[in-house]
C-alpha cells in the first residue's frame, strides 16, 4: 500500500512493509519465524517487553513496525522513528544464560546490523564504541540492549535497532549539521527496507548461535575489525570523572581498555558511551 505522508517540512511516498517479503528472505530456524508487525507503536522494545512479561511469546519473536510515537535509544535519548524512513525492529531472546552474558547481547548486534549492511551496500560501514552503526564517522543506526533476570539467571533479552534508510532527509535533529545519515542517503538509491531486516535477522541468528557453539572468541575478533574506536583519542564522561586517552584494544567481555595520558590503563563497559577527541 503506497500512500503520502507530510514528514517535517516534505511530502514523502510511505509504503508500509511487507511482511510476506521479509518472511521470504529469512534462511533462519528461530529468528524471525514469529513476526510480529504493526503500522505504528510507542516503541517496539516496550512492545516486546510487554509480550515477555506477558509470557506470549517464545525466543525469536520479533516485534517490528513502520513507525514508532516513543522510540527511545540510550542515555534516555529520543529515537525519531517516523513512518517509511527507517527500520525499528525488536527481537526477543530466551538464552539459558548466567547474567555475565547479557553485555554480549550488544556485541552481537551491533557485529550482525553491521556486516549485513556491509554485504547489502558495499560500504565500509563500522561499530563506534558501543553500539552505534556509523559510516564515516556519521550515525547510521543503534541498538538499544534490555534485559531482564532473576538471580544470576537471564529470564529474557530484547535487543532493538534502529536503521536509518530514508532517501530524503528527514527533519531530525543532526540530520542538517551531517553527523547522521541514512543507507539510502550514502548510496545514493532507496534500499528496499524488507531486504535489510531478512539479512539482518539471518545474521543474528548466526552470531546468536556462535556464543552457544564456540563463545564469544570469534565476534570479539569481529567486532575488532568492525570497529571505529579502536587507535582513536576518546574521551568518557563519568559523574565526577573525566577519562581520556587512547583507545587501545577490547578485553574478553568487549569492554574498552583505554590507554590515558599518564600511561594508566582504564576499562570502559559496554554500558557506556565514548566520545572521539582531537
Ligand atoms: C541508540 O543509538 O541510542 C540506540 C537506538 C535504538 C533504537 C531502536 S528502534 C527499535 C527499538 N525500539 C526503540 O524504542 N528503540 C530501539
Amino acid at each position: 500500500m503506497q500512500f503520502f505522508k507530510r514528514v517535517g517540512q516534505k511530502f514523502m511516498s510511505v509504503r508500509n512493509l511487507d511482511v510476506k517479503k521479509i518472511e521470504a528472505g529469512l534462511n533462519t530456524r528461530r529468528i524471525g519465524r514469529c513476526l510480529l508487525y504493526k503500522k505504528s507503536v510507542d516503541s517496539t522494545n516496550d512492545w516486546a517487553k510487554e509480550s515477555a512479561e506477558a509470557g506470549d511469546w517464545n525466543e525469536g519473536t520479533v516485534f517490528i513496525s513502520d513507525s514508532q510515537t516513543k522510540g527511545r535509544g540510550r542515555e534516555g535519548k529520543i529515537w525519531h522513528s517516523p513512518p517509511g524512513q527507517g527500520i525499528y525492529l525488536s527481537i526477543l531472546i530466551k538464552p539459558n544464560l548466567e547474567d555475565f552474558y547479557i553485555p554480549w547481547f550488544t556485541l552481537v548486534s551491533g557485529v550482525s546490523v553491521c556486516r549485513s549492511l556491509r554485504k547489502i551496500t558495499g560500504l565500509g560501514i563500522q561499530i563506534k564504541f558501543p553500539n552505534d552503526i556509523v559510516f564515516q564517522d556519521k550515525k547510521m543506526g543503534g541498538i538499544l540492549t534490555e534485559a531482564k533476570w532473576l538471580g544470576n539467571r537471564v529470564l529474557y533479552g530484547i535487543v532493538g535497532m534502529g536503521i536509518n534508510t530514508w532517501k530524503e532527509p528527514p527533519d531530525v535533529p543532526g540530520t542538517s549539521t551531517g553527523w547522521i545519515t541514512s543507507v539510502s542517503n550514502e548510496l545514493g538509491y532507496q534500499v528496499e527496507r524488507e531486504t535489510v531486516i531478512a539479512e539482518v535477522l539471518n545474521e543474528f541468528e548466526s552470531q546468536y548461535e556462535t556464543i552457544f557453539s564456540v563463545g564469544l572468541g570469534p565476534i570479539l575478533k569481529e567486532w575488532g575489525k568492525l570497529s571505529n574506536t579502536l587507535g582513536r583519542r576518546v574521551q568518557v564522561d563519568r559523574s565526577g570523572e573525566t577519562v581520556c586517552g587512547w583507545a587501545e584494544r577490547f578485553n574478553e567481555r568487549g569492554d574498552l581498555v583505554v590507554r590515558t595520558e599518564s600511561g594508566a590503563y582504564r576499562t570502559v563497559t559496554l554500558a557506556e558511551s565514548v566520545r572521539f577527541r582531537s
